[in-house]
């Protein structure tokens, strides 16, 4: 049992779990010929983004990548967006 979550667990680390809630935030581009998938956070559609520091945009995109709802949970992501009401 807890080799089968070490798997799960290491699958979400890298990304493969297919669970994440924020899939449609899932965009790509193209340079030199090579794909690269990333998460646009553009597509949150969330007033509360544009307002967050540099730092914590990197904090929320790595959240909403690795989001499967095991180890980083939604609850994560929106405690981050809510940055700015709980930062004094
Ligand atoms: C992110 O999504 C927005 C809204 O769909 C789009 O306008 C923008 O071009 C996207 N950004 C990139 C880097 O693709």
């Amino acid at each position: 049992m807890s080799a089968l979550l070490t798997i799960i667990a290491s699958f979400s680390l890298i990304g493969l779990g297919d669970n994440n809630p924020y899939k449609k935030c899932e965009d790509s581009l193209t340079s030199n010929g090579k794909d690269y998938k990333f998460f646009n956070l553009t597509k949150l559609s969330d007033d509360r983004y544009d307002k967050l520091p540099y730092s914590v945009r990197v904090l929320l995109e790595s959240a909403v990548r690795n989001c499967d709802n095991f180890l980083v949970k939604e609850d994560d992501v929106k405690k981050i967006l809510d940055w700015e009401k709980k930062s004094e």
